[in-house]
């Protein structure tokens, strides 16, 4: 039986550290859904306080981005080894990230290796663009992506990853991906981890994308889908809630 994981992504939300610091408030609250991991990834400036008030809570702390070497030069950014104590794991390779910084595959690869080495437990985002969508090539897309970012790690380094399918076009655009499709990304997913050596049953695939209260069970039902990547949704607790239960 394979993990089923929810994390919310606060992107760059909520406004303040103090806004951030009470969002964890109410979330702790109700921290009480079993059979199901569930995380958030504050703004790298939230993390210290919102690891503070989410500790013994059950609910695990995520940086959004990591950055793809040790140490440096690197104005602004923020590395794997930096966030031991502070965060529980790392998302990597968002389509935000790879679109604001310039992120491809190669660099993402890099940034699961540094999280990876600093203990972190890694959700590598993969996902197609509208154009590719509608050209039916996320089959090809998803497997280029996996074998890219996956490819040159040591297989039983990765036996924390957790894969987010992220269909571009569904992100904040209130489209999400339907069931069937993103069960049909997860077997693409599973397929090509597989073939780099991965033990691909045991990798939990979340959805992302547009993921609501009202549209959750869609994905909770999807065949392969353990979990959600949650933007929009993940910033009112109750709404969050509702998303975490549907999957225990
Ligand atoms: P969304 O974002 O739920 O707001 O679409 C998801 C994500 O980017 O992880």
């Amino acid at each position: 039986m394979r993990q089923r994981i929810v994390v919310g992504n606060w992107k760059m939300n909520p406004p303040s550290v103090a806004e951030a610091t009470a969002l964890a408030t109410v979330l702790a609250l109700r921290a009480d859904v079993r059979g199901v991991l569930v995380g958030v990834a504050p703004p790298a400036v939230a993390l210290g306080a919102v690891a503070k008030v989410l500790a013994g809570s059950g609910i695990d702390v995520y940086a959004q981005d990591v950055h793809w070497e040790e140490s440096g030069a690197f104005t602004g950014q923020t590395s794997a080894s930096m966030l031991v104590g502070l965060a529980h794991g790392a998302i990597v390779g968002h389509s935000e990230v790879r679109r604001d910084q310039g992120d491809d595959d190669e660099r993402v690869s890099r940034k699961l290796e540094r999280a990876v080495d600093a203990g972190l437990r890694p959700i590598l985002c993969v996902g197609e663009t509208e154009d590719h969508y509608l050209a039916g090539e996320t089959h090809g897309v998803l497997v280029r992506q996996i074998r890219a970012c996956v490819a040159r790690l040591d297989p039983a380094a990765l036996a924390e990853l957790v894969v987010a399918y992220e269909p571009i076009w569904a992100i904040g655009t209130g489209r999400p991906a339907t069931g069937a499709e993103a069960g049909r990304a997860a077997g693409t997913i599973r397929e090509a981890l597989a073939r780099v050596g991965i033990d691909a049953d045991r990798v939990p695939i979340q959805y992302g994308g547009s993921v609501t209260s009202a549209n959750v069970g869609d994905f909770a039902a999807a065949d392969g889908i353990d979990g959600a990547l949650v933007g929009g949704s993940s910033l009112r607790a109750e709404d969050f809630a509702e998303i975490v239960s549907a999957f225990a």
